[in-house]
Protein backbone atom coordinates (compact mmCIF):
# COMPACT_ATOMS: atom_id res chain seq x y z
CA UNK A 1 0.00 0.00 0.00
CA UNK A 2 3.09 2.30 0.59
CA UNK A 3 3.87 2.30 -2.87
CA UNK A 4 0.63 3.34 -3.95
CA UNK A 5 0.58 6.42 -1.28
CA UNK A 6 3.57 7.64 -2.02
CA UNK A 7 2.70 7.36 -5.75
CA UNK A 8 -0.80 9.09 -5.68
CA UNK A 9 0.69 11.77 -2.99
CA UNK A 10 -0.29 14.91 -5.13
CA UNK A 11 -3.39 13.59 -6.48
CA UNK A 12 -4.82 12.68 -2.71
CA UNK A 13 -3.89 15.85 -1.52
CA UNK A 14 -6.13 17.94 -3.64
CA UNK A 15 -8.89 14.69 -2.99
CA UNK A 16 -8.33 15.39 0.86
CA UNK A 17 -8.53 19.34 -0.11
CA UNK A 18 -12.44 18.63 -1.76
CA UNK A 19 -13.14 16.20 1.22
CA UNK A 20 -12.42 19.60 3.41
CA UNK A 21 -14.28 21.63 1.64
CA UNK A 22 -17.36 20.32 0.51
CA UNK A 23 -18.06 18.49 4.26
CA UNK A 24 -18.39 22.45 5.80
CA UNK A 25 -21.99 23.53 6.19
CA UNK A 26 -23.79 26.40 8.06
CA UNK A 27 -25.60 23.53 10.59
CA UNK A 28 -22.74 23.32 13.06
CA UNK A 29 -23.21 19.96 14.03
CA UNK A 30 -22.48 18.76 10.45
CA UNK A 31 -18.94 20.18 9.97
CA UNK A 32 -18.13 19.28 13.81
CA UNK A 33 -19.27 15.70 13.10
CA UNK A 34 -17.87 14.83 9.96
CA UNK A 35 -14.69 16.26 10.70
CA UNK A 36 -14.29 13.84 13.80
CA UNK A 37 -14.25 10.56 11.24
CA UNK A 38 -12.66 12.78 8.36
CA UNK A 39 -9.67 14.34 10.36
CA UNK A 40 -9.40 9.79 11.52
CA UNK A 41 -8.20 9.26 8.33
CA UNK A 42 -8.91 5.69 7.93
CA UNK A 43 -7.06 3.89 4.61
CA UNK A 44 -8.65 6.27 2.26
CA UNK A 45 -8.33 2.69 0.13
CA UNK A 46 -11.59 3.60 -2.25
CA UNK A 47 -10.69 7.05 -3.56
CA UNK A 48 -6.88 5.69 -3.69
CA UNK A 49 -8.58 2.97 -6.23
CA UNK A 50 -10.08 5.94 -8.21
CA UNK A 51 -7.26 8.02 -8.67
CA UNK A 52 -4.76 5.29 -9.58
CA UNK A 53 -7.45 3.28 -11.91
CA UNK A 54 -7.60 6.60 -14.17
CA UNK A 55 -3.84 6.52 -13.87
CA UNK A 56 -3.09 2.73 -14.71
CA UNK A 57 -5.53 4.01 -17.68
CA UNK A 58 -3.24 7.12 -18.72
CA UNK A 59 -5.79 9.42 -18.70
CA UNK A 60 -6.99 12.39 -17.52
CA UNK A 61 -7.22 13.13 -13.45
CA UNK A 62 -9.22 16.43 -12.67
CA UNK A 63 -12.90 14.39 -12.99
CA UNK A 64 -11.04 11.28 -11.52
CA UNK A 65 -9.97 13.28 -8.50
CA UNK A 66 -13.73 14.58 -7.60
CA UNK A 67 -14.90 11.13 -8.07
CA UNK A 68 -12.62 9.90 -5.54
CA UNK A 69 -13.83 12.73 -2.95
CA UNK A 70 -17.15 11.69 -3.99
CA UNK A 71 -16.28 7.50 -3.22
CA UNK A 72 -14.64 8.56 0.00
CA UNK A 73 -18.20 10.73 1.27
CA UNK A 74 -19.66 7.41 0.41
CA UNK A 75 -17.79 5.40 2.12
CA UNK A 76 -17.71 7.65 4.71
CA UNK A 77 -21.76 7.53 5.35
CA UNK A 78 -21.88 4.38 5.04
CA UNK A 79 -19.88 3.90 7.80
CA UNK A 80 -21.87 6.29 9.99
CA UNK A 81 -24.98 4.41 9.07
CA UNK A 82 -23.17 1.10 10.20
CA UNK A 83 -21.65 2.29 13.32
CA UNK A 84 -25.14 2.91 14.03
CA UNK A 85 -26.90 -0.50 12.75
CA UNK A 86 -23.99 -2.72 14.36
CA UNK A 87 -23.80 -1.02 17.24
CA UNK A 88 -20.00 -0.19 17.65
CA UNK A 89 -18.49 1.57 19.88
CA UNK A 90 -14.72 2.47 18.19
CA UNK A 91 -14.14 3.77 15.06
CA UNK A 92 -11.00 4.78 13.27
CA UNK A 93 -9.07 4.93 16.96
CA UNK A 94 -12.03 7.11 18.25
CA UNK A 95 -15.17 6.80 20.03
CA UNK A 96 -18.32 6.51 17.63
CA UNK A 97 -19.61 9.17 16.20
CA UNK A 98 -23.50 7.90 17.38
CA UNK A 99 -22.05 8.05 20.97
CA UNK A 100 -21.21 11.85 20.79
CA UNK A 101 -23.77 13.24 19.11
CA UNK A 102 -26.35 10.26 19.38
CA UNK A 103 -27.74 7.96 16.12
CA UNK A 104 -30.14 10.66 14.83
CA UNK A 105 -27.57 13.21 14.35
CA UNK A 106 -25.25 10.77 12.87
CA UNK A 107 -27.34 9.20 10.70
CA UNK A 108 -28.25 12.46 9.25
CA UNK A 109 -24.69 13.56 8.64
CA UNK A 110 -24.08 10.26 6.87
CA UNK A 111 -27.28 11.05 4.40
CA UNK A 112 -25.63 14.82 3.36
CA UNK A 113 -22.45 13.12 3.29
CA UNK A 114 -24.11 11.00 0.68
CA UNK A 115 -26.11 13.81 -1.09
CA UNK A 116 -22.70 16.08 -0.93
CA UNK A 117 -21.01 12.89 -3.06
CA UNK A 118 -23.77 13.16 -5.47
CA UNK A 119 -23.59 17.08 -5.80
CA UNK A 120 -19.53 16.33 -6.55
CA UNK A 121 -20.96 13.41 -9.68
CA UNK A 122 -23.12 15.63 -10.86
CA UNK A 123 -20.44 19.18 -11.43
CA UNK A 124 -18.00 16.14 -13.17
CA UNK A 125 -20.59 16.10 -16.23
CA UNK A 126 -19.74 12.28 -16.47
CA UNK A 127 -23.31 10.66 -16.50
CA UNK A 128 -21.89 6.80 -16.76
CA UNK A 129 -19.53 7.74 -13.60
CA UNK A 130 -23.03 8.95 -12.00
CA UNK A 131 -24.33 6.02 -12.66
CA UNK A 132 -21.95 3.04 -11.55
CA UNK A 133 -21.87 5.03 -8.25
CA UNK A 134 -25.75 5.68 -7.63
CA UNK A 135 -26.17 2.16 -8.52
CA UNK A 136 -23.35 1.04 -5.98
CA UNK A 137 -24.99 3.27 -3.36
CA UNK A 138 -27.82 0.95 -3.86
CA UNK A 139 -26.06 -2.25 -3.77
CA UNK A 140 -24.63 -1.38 -0.53
CA UNK A 141 -27.67 -0.75 1.02
CA UNK A 142 -29.23 -4.04 -0.08
CA UNK A 143 -25.81 -5.67 0.86
CA UNK A 144 -26.43 -4.39 4.94
CA UNK A 145 -30.30 -4.92 4.95
CA UNK A 146 -29.82 -8.62 3.35
CA UNK A 147 -26.98 -9.11 6.10
CA UNK A 148 -29.44 -7.59 8.88
CA UNK A 149 -31.72 -9.74 7.87
CA UNK A 150 -29.52 -13.37 7.88
CA UNK A 151 -27.66 -12.18 11.55
CA UNK A 152 -28.20 -14.83 14.20
CA UNK A 153 -28.84 -17.93 11.53
CA UNK A 154 -26.10 -20.58 11.19
CA UNK A 155 -27.61 -22.07 8.51
CA UNK A 156 -26.32 -19.07 6.30
CA UNK A 157 -24.83 -21.03 2.87
CA UNK A 158 -21.66 -19.25 2.53
CA UNK A 159 -22.91 -18.57 -1.29
CA UNK A 160 -25.01 -15.89 0.49
CA UNK A 161 -21.92 -14.72 2.73
CA UNK A 162 -20.41 -14.50 -0.20
CA UNK A 163 -23.07 -12.36 -2.08
CA UNK A 164 -23.38 -10.21 1.32
CA UNK A 165 -19.58 -9.39 1.68
CA UNK A 166 -19.61 -8.49 -2.50
CA UNK A 167 -22.76 -6.34 -2.31
CA UNK A 168 -21.76 -4.09 0.95
CA UNK A 169 -18.28 -3.81 0.27
CA UNK A 170 -16.77 -5.36 -3.07
CA UNK A 171 -19.40 -3.07 -5.33
CA UNK A 172 -17.78 -0.07 -3.88
CA UNK A 173 -14.24 -1.50 -4.26
CA UNK A 174 -15.16 -1.86 -7.88
CA UNK A 175 -17.17 1.34 -9.15
CA UNK A 176 -14.34 3.16 -7.47
CA UNK A 177 -12.19 1.65 -9.86
CA UNK A 178 -14.59 1.70 -12.71
CA UNK A 179 -15.64 4.99 -12.33
CA UNK A 180 -11.54 6.70 -12.25
CA UNK A 181 -11.38 4.23 -15.30
CA UNK A 182 -14.15 5.78 -17.03
CA UNK A 183 -13.47 9.38 -15.78
CA UNK A 184 -9.92 9.40 -17.38
CA UNK A 185 -11.47 8.40 -20.67
CA UNK A 186 -10.55 4.74 -20.38
CA UNK A 187 -11.36 2.43 -23.22
CA UNK A 188 -13.74 -0.52 -22.64
CA UNK A 189 -11.46 -3.44 -22.01
CA UNK A 190 -9.47 -1.13 -19.12
CA UNK A 191 -12.34 -0.34 -17.48
CA UNK A 192 -14.12 -3.69 -17.14
CA UNK A 193 -10.53 -5.10 -16.59
CA UNK A 194 -10.24 -2.56 -13.57
CA UNK A 195 -13.97 -2.87 -12.41
CA UNK A 196 -12.68 -6.64 -11.94
CA UNK A 197 -10.01 -5.71 -10.06
CA UNK A 198 -11.71 -3.79 -7.74
CA UNK A 199 -14.64 -6.47 -7.45
CA UNK A 200 -11.63 -9.47 -6.59
CA UNK A 201 -9.58 -6.99 -3.91
CA UNK A 202 -12.96 -5.68 -2.18
CA UNK A 203 -13.77 -9.25 -2.05
CA UNK A 204 -10.22 -10.25 -0.10
CA UNK A 205 -10.58 -6.97 1.87
CA UNK A 206 -13.46 -7.37 3.27
CA UNK A 207 -12.76 -11.41 3.99
CA UNK A 208 -9.07 -10.12 5.08
CA UNK A 209 -11.63 -7.79 7.98
CA UNK A 210 -13.90 -10.79 8.76
CA UNK A 211 -10.81 -12.24 9.48
CA UNK A 212 -9.33 -9.58 11.71
CA UNK A 213 -12.11 -9.24 13.35
CA UNK A 214 -11.38 -12.55 15.34
CA UNK A 215 -7.63 -12.72 14.35
CA UNK A 216 -6.59 -8.80 14.79
CA UNK A 217 -6.19 -6.41 17.90
CA UNK A 218 -8.49 -3.57 18.29
CA UNK A 219 -5.48 -1.80 19.01
CA UNK A 220 -4.45 -2.01 15.50
CA UNK A 221 -7.73 -1.92 13.96
CA UNK A 222 -8.76 1.14 15.98
CA UNK A 223 -12.53 -0.58 16.28
CA UNK A 224 -13.30 -3.47 18.80
CA UNK A 225 -11.70 -6.75 17.47
CA UNK A 226 -14.83 -9.24 18.38
CA UNK A 227 -18.47 -6.91 16.95
CA UNK A 228 -18.81 -9.47 14.65
CA UNK A 229 -19.65 -12.29 17.31
CA UNK A 230 -21.23 -9.64 19.72
CA UNK A 231 -23.82 -8.84 16.86
CA UNK A 232 -24.36 -12.50 15.95
CA UNK A 233 -23.15 -11.65 12.35
CA UNK A 234 -22.27 -14.92 10.43
CA UNK A 235 -19.13 -14.85 8.48
CA UNK A 236 -16.67 -16.97 6.95
CA UNK A 237 -14.29 -17.46 10.02
CA UNK A 238 -17.24 -18.34 12.08
CA UNK A 239 -19.03 -20.59 9.28
CA UNK A 240 -15.79 -22.34 8.86
CA UNK A 241 -15.53 -23.00 12.47
CA UNK A 242 -19.05 -24.48 12.96
CA UNK A 243 -18.15 -26.86 10.39
CA UNK A 244 -15.16 -28.03 11.60
CA UNK A 245 -16.52 -28.53 15.25
CA UNK A 246 -19.51 -30.39 14.27
CA UNK A 247 -20.34 -32.69 16.80
CA UNK A 248 -18.79 -31.02 19.47
CA UNK A 249 -19.53 -27.75 20.09
CA UNK A 250 -22.55 -27.50 18.22
CA UNK A 251 -24.86 -26.62 21.74
CA UNK A 252 -21.96 -23.69 22.36
CA UNK A 253 -22.52 -22.02 18.98
CA UNK A 254 -26.66 -22.60 18.83
CA UNK A 255 -26.80 -20.69 21.91
CA UNK A 256 -24.58 -18.23 21.31
CA UNK A 257 -24.94 -17.20 17.63
CA UNK A 258 -28.52 -18.50 16.81
CA UNK A 259 -30.14 -17.63 20.44
CA UNK A 260 -28.01 -14.75 20.69
CA UNK A 261 -26.88 -15.75 24.34
CA UNK A 262 -23.42 -14.92 24.78
CA UNK A 263 -20.85 -13.14 27.79
CA UNK A 264 -17.68 -11.88 26.89
CA UNK A 265 -16.14 -15.01 28.24
CA UNK A 266 -17.62 -16.77 25.54
CA UNK A 267 -16.21 -14.62 22.36
CA UNK A 268 -12.91 -15.69 24.03
CA UNK A 269 -14.05 -18.96 23.82
CA UNK A 270 -15.28 -18.58 20.18
CA UNK A 271 -11.72 -16.87 19.27
CA UNK A 272 -9.90 -19.69 20.54
CA UNK A 273 -12.32 -22.27 18.60
CA UNK A 274 -12.19 -19.96 15.24
CA UNK A 275 -7.96 -19.98 15.55
CA UNK A 276 -7.54 -23.24 17.24
CA UNK A 277 -9.34 -25.15 14.43
CA UNK A 278 -7.38 -22.57 11.16
CA UNK A 279 -10.33 -20.67 10.46
CA UNK A 280 -8.97 -17.68 10.74
CA UNK A 281 -5.84 -18.49 8.46
CA UNK A 282 -8.54 -20.53 6.01
CA UNK A 283 -10.65 -17.32 5.93
CA UNK A 284 -7.18 -15.71 4.78
CA UNK A 285 -6.19 -18.48 2.38
CA UNK A 286 -9.76 -17.37 0.47
CA UNK A 287 -8.77 -13.40 0.71
CA UNK A 288 -5.32 -14.68 -1.06
CA UNK A 289 -7.64 -16.34 -3.99
CA UNK A 290 -9.38 -13.57 -4.82
CA UNK A 291 -6.45 -11.03 -4.19
CA UNK A 292 -4.76 -13.09 -7.25
CA UNK A 293 -7.88 -12.82 -9.45
CA UNK A 294 -7.12 -8.83 -8.93
CA UNK A 295 -3.66 -9.19 -10.31
CA UNK A 296 -4.40 -11.46 -12.90
CA UNK A 297 -7.22 -8.59 -13.83
CA UNK A 298 -4.74 -6.06 -14.36
CA UNK A 299 -2.32 -8.10 -16.97
CA UNK A 300 -3.74 -6.30 -19.98
CA UNK A 301 -3.24 -2.80 -18.81
CA UNK A 302 0.25 -0.97 -19.90
CA UNK A 303 3.02 -1.88 -17.70
CA UNK A 304 3.43 1.37 -15.48
CA UNK A 305 4.35 1.45 -11.71
CA UNK A 306 0.47 2.16 -11.29
CA UNK A 307 -0.17 -0.65 -12.11
CA UNK A 308 2.98 -2.48 -10.30
CA UNK A 309 1.30 -0.59 -7.19
CA UNK A 310 -2.29 -1.77 -7.61
CA UNK A 311 -0.80 -5.43 -7.40
CA UNK A 312 0.97 -4.90 -4.15
CA UNK A 313 -1.80 -3.36 -3.08
CA UNK A 314 -3.79 -6.14 -3.52
CA UNK A 315 -1.44 -8.27 -1.40
CA UNK A 316 -1.85 -5.73 1.31
CA UNK A 317 -5.40 -6.29 1.21
CA UNK A 318 -4.91 -9.56 2.43
CA UNK A 319 -1.77 -9.30 4.70
CA UNK A 320 -2.99 -6.06 6.46
CA UNK A 321 -3.58 -5.73 10.02
CA UNK A 322 -5.21 -2.60 10.21
C1 LIG B 1 -14.16 -0.40 6.81
O1 LIG B 1 -13.39 -0.07 5.70
C2 LIG B 1 -15.42 -1.05 6.34
C3 LIG B 1 -15.19 -2.33 5.66
C4 LIG B 1 -15.52 -2.54 4.43
C5 LIG B 1 -14.56 -3.42 6.39
P1 LIG B 1 -11.89 0.45 5.84
O2 LIG B 1 -11.10 -0.54 6.65
O3 LIG B 1 -11.37 0.77 4.50
O4 LIG B 1 -12.07 1.75 6.70
P2 LIG B 1 -11.15 3.05 6.81
O5 LIG B 1 -11.67 4.02 5.79
O6 LIG B 1 -9.73 2.65 6.54
O7 LIG B 1 -11.36 3.55 8.20
C1 LIG C 1 -18.52 -3.03 6.31
O1 LIG C 1 -19.10 -3.93 7.11
C2 LIG C 1 -19.43 -2.59 5.17
C3 LIG C 1 -19.96 -1.23 5.25
C4 LIG C 1 -19.58 -0.36 6.13
C5 LIG C 1 -20.96 -0.87 4.26
P1 LIG C 1 -18.57 -4.21 8.58
O2 LIG C 1 -19.64 -3.96 9.56
O3 LIG C 1 -17.94 -5.57 8.61
O4 LIG C 1 -17.43 -3.15 8.77
P2 LIG C 1 -16.74 -2.76 10.13
O5 LIG C 1 -16.10 -4.02 10.67
O6 LIG C 1 -17.80 -2.22 11.01
O7 LIG C 1 -15.70 -1.75 9.72
MG1 LIG D 1 -19.75 -2.72 11.16
MG1 LIG E 1 -16.05 -5.93 10.21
Amino acid sequence: MDTLVALAAMDMAAVDALIIDRMQSNVPVIPLLAEHIVSAGGKRLRPLLTVAAARAAKGEIENPVKLAAAVEFIHTATLLHDDVVDGSERRRGKVAAHLIWGSATSVLVGDFLFARSFELMVETGEMRALGILARASAVIAEGEVLQLTRAHDLNLDQATYLKIISAKTAELFAAAAEAGAVGAGADAEATAALRAYGLNLGLAFQLADDALDYGGTSEALGKNAGDDFREGKVTLPLLLAVARTKGREDAFWDRTINKGERSEDDFRRARELIIGTGSVSGTLDAAGDYADLAKAALRILPDTDWRDALEKLADFAVSRVA
